[in-house]
């Protein structure tokens, strides 16, 4: 062990590029994403740290007509409630955000954590259960940024109702659904979200919530 970053400067100077510029994609063009680098950002996905090493990830692909039509009823009627929420300006701002990328992504998937499981034995979620969760976001955190690395946009929807979702994919019961995800080549970089951009919020940062 030197002391030294293990990592050049270019390197580190390039990962927050990365970061800066991994958005969530609305917006996507409707070309193919080839099959070898779908599985090469999945396989980049397990290497994700994950609570007492349970990796209790479960990607579904979402690829037929019928279930992508089911997905797509499930987000209409949820994201009608949720607008039903919001009164004035905000309602105004919701209705036109485009908060799914699910009519044009080539690639979907619905992420699900087993908590059936037995892998991982338990260790580290006794109290706090919710850590099996926790560690399939840790998954979906690396997908986005393995994507983006190549090119790929990711968008995470969740204005779906979970259990719907599941049952339409027919997964076991003890699968919760933790993210939707649409994966496929960008329609534009940039470096401002689109809620952002929609005047719906700012990025804070971490600095002004450091306590
Ligand atoms: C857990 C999670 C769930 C999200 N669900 C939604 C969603 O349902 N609809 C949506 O428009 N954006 C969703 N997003 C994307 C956020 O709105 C987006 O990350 C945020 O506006 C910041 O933009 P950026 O990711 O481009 O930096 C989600 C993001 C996360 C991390």
């Amino acid at each position: 062990m030197t002391g030294q970053p293990a990592f050049s400067a270019d390197f580190q100077a390039e990962l927050g590029r990365l970061f800066r510029l991994r958005r969530d994609v609305r917006r996507f063009r409707s070309d193919p994403v080839a099959e070898p680098l779908i599985d090469e950002v999945l396989g980049e996905a397990g290497f994700a740290p994950s609570v007492g090493l349970s990796e209790p990830w479960r990607y579904v692909r979402v690829a037929t007509a019928a279930r992508r039509a089911a997905i797509r009823e499930n987000f209409e009627r949820c994201n009608a409630e949720a607008l039903k929420g919001y009164r004035g300006e905000d309602a105004r701002t919701y209705a036109s955000l485009k908060l799914a990328g699910l009519d044009i992504a080539p690639v979907q998937f619905a992420v699900f954590c087993d908590a059936g499981d037995g892998k991982g034995k338990g260790l580290g979620t006794r109290s706090m259960p919710e850590m099996r969760d926790y560690s399939v976001v840790c998954s979906v955190m690396v997908l986005w940024l393995a994507a983006r690395a190549r090119g790929l946009g990711l968008r995470w929807v969740s204005i779906l109702d979970p259990e719907t979702v599941g049952q339409a994919l027919e997964v076991p019961d003890d699968w919760r659904l933790v993210a939707y995800l649409c994966l496929g080549w960008p329609e534009e970089e940039g470096a401002v979200p689109e809620l952002e951009q929609a005047g719906w919020e700012v990025r804070d940062g971490v600095a002004d919530r450091l306590l």
